[in-house]
């Protein structure tokens, strides 16, 4: 998201012990990931002559920046879907100078992130027909209203129709597709088709439901709920509901945080400090000084049955309250859901949620409520490659009334406070958390953190200043998705290895090959890692997605696969089961400074004169039809 780093949450302040601590574990972590960045240079030489030991066989793009897409030679991308395009019943065509609330609430969103494939019939193996959902993270306002002016204050400059405009253009989405040959469609009528967004009315289940801190002048049972925004990366449970993370919501809030009746909260979780859009001037919810529990209401997991377009989105609040990227699930070895969730800030915490009760899969209903109980984990990463999911549970340890938590409510609403009080490890910014169902380890990726100052490194984000992030593995203990233990290492550590320091690769990486801010990680049905990323621009690359081994020779040999547009990050990567066709959300072309409707960075995709540029959905195949990455 175009928010300047210094806007986000500062994170918790550490502690003496642990600055301490930190300094003492440095040198050995630094020491290790620099001498891998010599050897790299060494191994591109014996490389040359070897041959890559990649197991991947396509020719690399090479970096690059520019207004248009690059794919490896011998693949085909075709546009899905754009923003704007028709969805439902009575949409009208794109008009980008006739834009309006009612028209944007029955076609494509913005903004394009998460991307999930839900089989058609549900639980079918066909592989040929899917319903896809699609999270409309945030909008763009300079790049989608004519005459609005350029950077990111154009959205505190918005009326009230153009406010209603980017409220219809956030949420999600269901889609249709079919297969025809190596092309999809999107079905013209389906009856799956949905388009959620700011002002869809959700229900609030789990321990937070009808708490004090969720009720408000409109909802006086805390219970009900308008919409979802923010939603960047998410996941899918084994029972075939989408989950839909929101992530930056704070900055949707309008108010002076000092007048915030909850200071504690207000505070760590940055409600007033950065106030990126103007909703809360036009309507009393988003204007925490007249309604200041609504900020509370979001910031969760949504849990939506993409198969009953009738359903209504569940936030599932036991999941925990904050910044949340992305959920990705495994299955414990007693049938029990564990959920993988990052929260994406400087200096937050990895999470996980392990539900109560094994999920069933014979009755898709007795699943309904699954994710309210359990209980939420929060990652300490120690020195020595050792890690340990402290729980957050009202009652236990610090997690008391002395300490400002009256209940599980409590703890889930603040459940950055209590991960802090339990010392959970301070990350680069989490963003997706992905377990690997091949090799049964769990890839986190790190985005980057250039706050992190020399005395705050800590062994799981060795490096100080971290512009290109790192991307760290991690395997439960005894194969247990639900253990507490496990072990963990960095397996990629970002950045030009000819230029940065304390960078990790496979010493056969090519000039092509690294990478900076990863993102969202996807696997093949080999259990192969594909990695995109979000702002290569600072480091002078187009965004891209790259393909790694785990295992092997090639570990860690990451190869450009895909460059995005200019201005846009790749989002949403997955892959059909056959691995023959791989979906990509490509979100905000043309977003950076000086770029306008009337003169953007690139008018992508489809390059039309006075059309801005729209966020879409990429389908790419092989031309031969093989699979992806071959
Ligand atoms: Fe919306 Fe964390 O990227
Ligand atoms: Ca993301
Ligand atoms: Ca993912
Ligand atoms: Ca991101």
């Amino acid at each position: 998201m175009d928010i300047s780093e210094d806007d986000r949450d500062p994170g918790p302040e550490p502690t003496i012990g642990q600055l301490i601590e930190r300094r003492l574990s440095r040198r050995g972590a630094l020491a290790g990931l620099a001498g891998t960045a010599l050897a790299a240079i060494a191994g591109a030489a014996a490389r040359a002559q070897s041959g890559s030991p990649s197991s991947f066989t396509f020719k690399e793009v090479p970096h690059v920046n520019d207004p248009t897409h690059h794919v490896a030679d011998d693949y085909e991308v075709q546009v899905l879907i754009r923003w704007g395009d028709p969805m439902l019943p009575g949409a009208p065509a794109f008009d980008p100078h006739k834009l309006t609330a009612e028209g944007q609430k029955l076609q494509f969103g913005y903004n394009n992130d998460f991307l999930g494939l839900h089989p058609l019939p549900a639980g079918s193996t066909s592989g040929d027909r899917f319903l896809l959902v699609v999270n409309h993270e945030y909008t763009n306002s300079n790049l989608m209203l004519a005459g609005i002016g350029e950077g990111r204050d154009a959205r505190l400059r918005a009326d009230q129709p153009q406010t209603e405009l980017e409220m219809a253009a956030h949420g999600g989405a269901v889609l249709e597709i079919a297969r025809e040959g190596r092309r999809w469609r999107v079905i013209d009528g389906s009856r799956y088709a949905r388009r959620i967004d700011a002002n869809t009315p959700m229900r609030i289940a789990g321990p937070a439901a009808g708490d004090a801190k969720m009720k408000t002048s409109a909802d006086p049972d805390g219970k009900q709920v308008l919409g979802m925004f923010n939603n960047c990366a998410g996941g899918e449970t084994p029972w075939g509901t989408w989950l839909t993370c929101e992530e930056n919501f704070y900055f949707y809030f309008t108010g002076d945080q000092a007048k915030h009746p909850e200071q504690a909260l207000a505070k760590r979780y940055g409600i007033g400090r950065t106030i990126a859009y103007a909703w809360g001037k036009y309507f009393d919810r988003f204007n925490f000084e007249k309604e200041p529990n609504e900020p509370h209401r979001f910031g969760w997991i949504v849990e939506i049955d993409p198969y009953d377009p009738q359903s209504t989105p569940v936030k599932r609040t036991a999941l925990g309250r904050f910044a949340h990227e992305g959920c990705h699930h495994a299955v414990a070895k007693d049938g029990r859901i564990v959920c993988y969730m990052g929260d994406d800030s400087r200096f937050e915490y990895v999470y996980k949620f392990v539900t109560a009760k094994p999920w069933n899969p014979n009755d898709r209903a007795a699943n309904r409520d699954l994710l309210d109980e359990g209980t939420l984990y929060v990652a300490r990463f120690d020195e020595g490659g050792a890690m340990t999911w402290l729980p957050l549970v009202h009652g236990q340890g610090p997690l008391t009334a002395e300490n400002g938590f009256t209940s599980q409510a409590d703890v889930v609403i603040g459940a950055r406070r209590a991960g802090d009080l339990l010392k959970a490890t301070p990350m680069d910014r989490p963003e997706d958390i992905e377990p690997n169902r091949i090799n049964g380890r769990v890839y986190v990726a790190l985005s980057n953190n250039g706050a992190r100052k020399p005395e705050q490194v800590n062994p799981a984000n060795p490096r100080a200043k971290n512009d290109h992030g790192h991307i760290l593995e991690f395997a439960p203990k005894d194969g247990d998705h639900a253990s507490t233990g496990g072990t963990w290492e960095i397996v990629i550590a970002g950045g030009d290895p000819a230029k940065d320091e304390g960078t990790k690769y496979n010493p056969a990486t090519s000039a092509d090959g690294w990478l900076t801010c990863p993102d969202n990680v996807a696997f093949d049905s080999k259990g192969r890692l594909w990695i995109a990323t979000d702002s290569g621009e600072t480091a002078g690359i187009a965004d891209g997605l790259y393909a790694c081994d785990v295992a092997g020779p090639g570990r860690a040999l990451t190869r450009q696969f895909f460059a995005a547009p200019k201005g846009a990050e790749v989002c949403g990567p997955i892959f059909t089961p056959d691995d023959r066709t791989l979906f990509l959300a490509i979100q905000h072309p043309g977003e950076g400074k000086g770029s306008t409707f009337e003169t953007p960075a690139t008018r992508w995709p489809d390059f039309k004169a006075g059309e801005p540029p729209r966020p879409s959905v990429l389908v790419i195949t092989k031309k031969d039809g093989g699979v992806i990455g071959s």
